[in-house]
């Protein structure tokens, strides 16, 4: 049986206004790592495109580096076609200085107003090109988690989205514990629980394979 062919986003996306100076999120990539881990095990071939990240990209997973929304979304783009499910964890800052600039910025002349203009949604453009795959993003929200997660589920068109809650102590961003609720396409909510990242991580795979493969 051919290996099922499964691309994952981590981190944090970063949009530089100067060479020394960056907008982004506190994201860590542990969860999206941790995924990579379980659906490895599982025995998929598995794609990892991390943006920043505080652990090492794991082994036996092929690891692709991008900092820029534009730099995930031109790799994610260009190994979409030949994938079965995309899982987006990556924290992909939504928004960019309008004006880059080439120089550092001396500290006297920092006193401006920035502009910002909005980053492309990964997932929104790729769900327009989908055909057969799976597409699984996940939400992070610090209120009506549910309803906003699966605003986005039908927004971005996807299969399922994984709803956690990051305002919750020593959950979500950079935490080693998560808690999850999966919402799928039609409505159906699994709730995972509390758990460690690896933990959830794994049985979030093995919930994907029943479900999908
Ligand atoms: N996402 C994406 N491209 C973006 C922003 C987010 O593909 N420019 C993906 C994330 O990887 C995640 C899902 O969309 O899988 C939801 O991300 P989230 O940050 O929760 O929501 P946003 O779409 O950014 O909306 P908002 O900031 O208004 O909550």
């Amino acid at each position: 049986m051919e290996k099922i062919k499964c691309l994952i986003t981590a981190g944090a996306t970063r949009e530089f206004f100067d060479p020394v100076r960056f907008i982004s999120n506190p994201s860590t990539g542990k969860m999206g790592i941790s995924i990579a881990k379980a659906c490895r095990d599982l025995g998929w071939q598995t794609t990892l495109v991390l943006g920043a990240v505080q652990a090492p990209a794991p082994e036996g997973v092929e690891a692709v580096w991008a900092v820029s929304a534009d730099d995930m979304l031109r790799e994610t783009s260009k190994r979409f076609d030949d994938t079965d499910i995309l899982i987006m964890t990556a924290a992909v800052s939504d928004m960019r200085p309008k004006k880059k600039f080439s120089h550092k910025v001396k500290k006297e002349d920092l006193n401006m107003a920035v502009e910002f203009e909005p980053t492309p949604d990964i997932l929104k453009t790729l769900s327009a090109r989908k055909k057969s795959q799976i597409l699984i993003g996940f939400a992070a929200e610090t209120n009506d988690v549910i309803s906003y997660a699966k605003k986005k589920l039908g927004q971005k068109n996807l299969d399922a989205i994984a709803a956690n809650n990051v305002s919750k102590p020593d959950a979500g961003f950079a935490s080693d514990f998560n808690e999850i609720s999966l919402i799928f396409k039609g409505g159906e909510i699994l709730n995972l629980g509390r758990g460690t990242k690896d933990e959830l991580a794994k049985n979030l795979a093995k919930i994907l394979q029943k479900r999908f493969f």
